[in-house]
């Protein structure tokens, strides 16, 4: 079967964004695929962190995937920094990416400027340790939502210059990856402003709808969500981008098609649709978060998954690790 990698970082609570535009695409089409979804932990500490926190975080995003759907007869889950191969990698990338080639990367100009003084290496590097993730499991698809296309298409080069560099003809030293972004959910937006993406980072617990939120926050942030004075509810108009956004959520929340959705609203007001959409939400979520409570009583249940992943992962990793050092000329270790 062709290989999946994609993952999430321990970064607060998971929003109904990380959902849509990632975790629910990797759940259905999982049994297509041999699957490995990890939790990029390394990534989390590029931005300031918090030690106290970080294990506990990494669960949660273990425990998320699981009440997901996730299926471990189709998929390995495990933690970034189990996998030391993530880092090794990392560093032969960086001295073969060009600076340039980072500089340019859209995620890291926004982040940089949102932090002022205290960018780190790290931040800057972010997209080669992406690289590097992918690359070891020879993966052939990454489902992802649209922000990631950048990094994306970063790795290809990365991996293009590696095979260009080392490889000898005819053996690619790495596989080149294809993004897999869905149209639907790829870019949910901030329920309070229908021109920015829904972010884990908004200071404003409002602008999102965190999968473990209870069924009474997700009813008041529903509530209070940017709309427009405008009677009748339609899809697509670039006026309306709060409109298209609600509207393209109740669809994958309820189930529905497109089309159903456009005829069952389009002489609605504000005041009927939102305790529609609130009900898909919290009718959607709530088998989640009750899976998800129950593995959290279970830490050594998690454990022993991520045990499994850790190894599995390793396994291919140190394989392609050794593949790529060969390839560089290194001196095998004794
Ligand atoms: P992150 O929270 O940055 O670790 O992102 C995890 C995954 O969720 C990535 O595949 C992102 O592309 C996806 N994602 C994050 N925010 C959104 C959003 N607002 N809409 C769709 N996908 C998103
Ligand atoms: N950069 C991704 C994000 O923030 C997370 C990520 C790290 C990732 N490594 C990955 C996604 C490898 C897919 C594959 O969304």
């Amino acid at each position: 079967a062709q290989r999946i990698l994609s993952g999430v970082q321990p970064t607060g609570n998971l929003h109904l964004g990380n959902y849509l535009g990632a975790i629910r695409n990797w759940v259905e089409t999982q049994s297509d695929y041999e699957n490995f979804f990890c939790v990029v932990d390394l990534h989390a500490i590029t931005v300031p962190h918090n030690p106290e926190t970080l294990a506990q975080d990494t669960y949660t995003i273990a425990a998320l995937y699981l009440a997901c759907g996730i299926d471990l007869s189709y998929s390995t889950i495990f933690v970034q920094s189990h996998v030391t191969a993530h880092s090794e990698l990392a560093w032969l990338l960086n001295c073969i990416t060009p600076l340039n080639w980072l500089e340019r990367m859209i995620q890291f100009k926004e982040k940089a400027m949102k932090q002022g003084e205290n960018v780190s290496a790290g931040l800057l590097d972010y997209p080669v340790l992406m690289a590097a993730d992918i690359l070891l499991y020879d993966a052939d698809k990454v489902p992802v939502g649209e922000d990631q296309k950048q990094h994306l298409e970063l790795t290809r080069n990365i991996a293009l210059r590696v095979n260009d560099q080392f490889g000898k003809k005819d053996q690619p030293v790495l596989k080149l990856p294809t993004p897999l972004i869905r149209t639907e959910g790829a870019r949910v937006m901030s329920l309070l402003d229908g021109t920015k993406k829904m972010s884990k980072s908004d200071p404003s617990e409002m602008s999102r709808i965190n999968l473990l939120d209870p069924p009474d926050v997700i009813q008041k942030k529903i509530k209070r969500c940017k709309t427009d004075p405008i009677r009748g509810l339609t899809f697509d108009d670039p006026e309306r981008p709060e409109c298209d956004n609600l509207l393209m959520l109740y669809t994958l929340l309820s189930g529905k098609t497109k089309e159903t959705v456009a005829t069952e609203c389009q002489d609605m007001g504000w005041g009927q649709f939102k305790p529609l959409l609130a009900e898909a939400t919290v009718e959607t979520l709530r088998p989640i978060q009750e899976k998800y409570h129950e593995l959290m009583t279970e830490k050594g249940y998690l454990d022993s998954i991520l045990k499994e992943g850790q190894d599995k992962a390793s396994a291919i990793a140190q394989e392609t690790l050794s593949r790529v050092k060969d390839a560089l000329g290194y001196l095998p270790p004794f």
